[in-house]
């Protein structure tokens, strides 16, 4: 992805591999600072990984990948049965960061199968390495060609809705969902998108804006609630968004939010669209009901983090997003009569259609 870093506009991946240390964008400082973060054996990278330093499907999938290397790089000695203990709690320290993502696994079982067959320690250090690049690089351009395939549904002048952060940040290069928001910016279609701002962890506010902004895309960042809104106003044209684990009955996990969204599109007609590598399909799961949905510290829902950015109303504020970015605030919308069950007043409970009886 191209960067902003002072004036000059740089290449570079979400995650990679330098010697034996795994570099990554240090996404918790995005918006407000660019930061390269680096982990130098795998346990370290696990926790980058479970704390969030790096996410997002293919991103965790890679970095799983580059763990499992670097556990083969720290190995010492040469005894093949040693290695093979070592190699496995490994596999099992990185493999529970996080469960839901499919690409982890994925990643992680790639590397481990191009080692498998290793006479000598020292060659399978040699495959390790080349594996998980081989890995990072296949999911990239996995991506990129997400971007050639799904930008053809984008028509000139749509305006886009997507939920959390499946860009660039999300995956090793390009983006799942915003692949194909990219390339048809860059297609000229003067696109325009509806970032969902995603509560909790904001990684719409903290993440997609901010790749809005290093391409000048034109987008509004809204608040979760207000994509119904939008959506029945007619202002959204098509909805995309990414998958962390896709069911063999095509059931999708993804963000928080998504659900509903998707159940919105549908009552207004408008096209939902999950981008997704061949890596987040898992055959195993009949269902998205064995999908095992991963429950993370209420802290997040407690408290914000962000830049702080003055006194508002006599209170401290911090500013989530990147300061180009502008929101839509809409405070109110209308729900059709057709979706109410029931109005509850102190008269009792009553159906829309029953509302000129308590009239009278
Ligand atoms: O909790 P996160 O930030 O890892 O969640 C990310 C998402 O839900 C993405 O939409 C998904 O991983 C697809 S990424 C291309």
């Amino acid at each position: 992805m191209k960067v902003l870093t002072g004036s000059k506009l740089k290449d570079f991946r979400t995650v990679w591999l330098e010697g034996s240390t795994v570099k990554m964008i240090d996404q918790p400082k995005l918006p407000h600072a660019f930061r390269i973060a680096s982990f130098a054996n795998h346990k370290q990278t696990a926790k980058s990984i479970s704390t969030m330093v790096v996410r997002g499907a293919p991103a965790i999938g890679a970095a799983g990948a580059y763990g499992i290397a670097q556990a083969t790089l720290e190995f010492r000695g040469s005894d093949m049965k040693r290695f093979r203990e070592h190699m496995k709690a490994a596999e099992k320290v990185l493999a529970s960061t996080r469960p839901t993502a499919y690409d982890l696994f994925h990643g992680i079982a790639a590397v481990m199968k191009g080692i498998k067959g290793a006479e000598t320690v020292e060659e399978a250090k040699r495959r390790s390495v080349e594996a998980s690049n081989y890995y990072a690089e296949w999911s990239a351009e996995n991506c990129r060609l997400i971007g050639e395939y799904g930008g053809k549904l984008i028509k000139k002048g749509d305006s886009v809705l997507t939920h959390c952060n499946a860009g660039a940040l999300a995956c090793v290069d390009h983006g799942t969902a915003l692949a194909p928001i990219r390339n048809a910016h860059h297609a000229g279609k003067k696109i325009h998108v509806f970032v969902d701002e995603t509560r909790p962890r904001c990684q719409g506010a903290r993440l997609t804006a901010w790749e809005m902004v290093q391409e000048c895309i034109p987008h509004n960042l809204i608040a979760d609630n207000a994509a119904g809104h939008f959506m029945q106003r007619g202002e959204v044209d098509i909805v995309i968004v990414g998958a962390d684990r896709i069911a063999a009955n095509g059931d999708v996990a993804n963000k928080i939010g998504t659900y509903e969204k998707a159940v919105v599109a549908k009552e207004n007609s408008i096209p939902f669209y999950v981008a997704a590598p061949s890596s987040t399909f898992d055959f195993s799961c009949k269902n998205g009901k064995s999908i095992p949905i991963e429950e993370r510290s209420e802290d997040e829902v407690l408290f914000m983090f962000g830049k702080p950015d003055g006194i508002m109303l006599g209170r401290p504020r911090v500013r989530i997003a990147p300061k180009e970015t502008h929101a839509r605030n809409p405070a109110f919308d209308v729900t059709p009569a057709r979706y109410i069950t029931g109005i509850i007043t102190e008269k009792g409970i009553f159906k829309p259609s029953q509302i000129k009886k308590l009239k009278k």
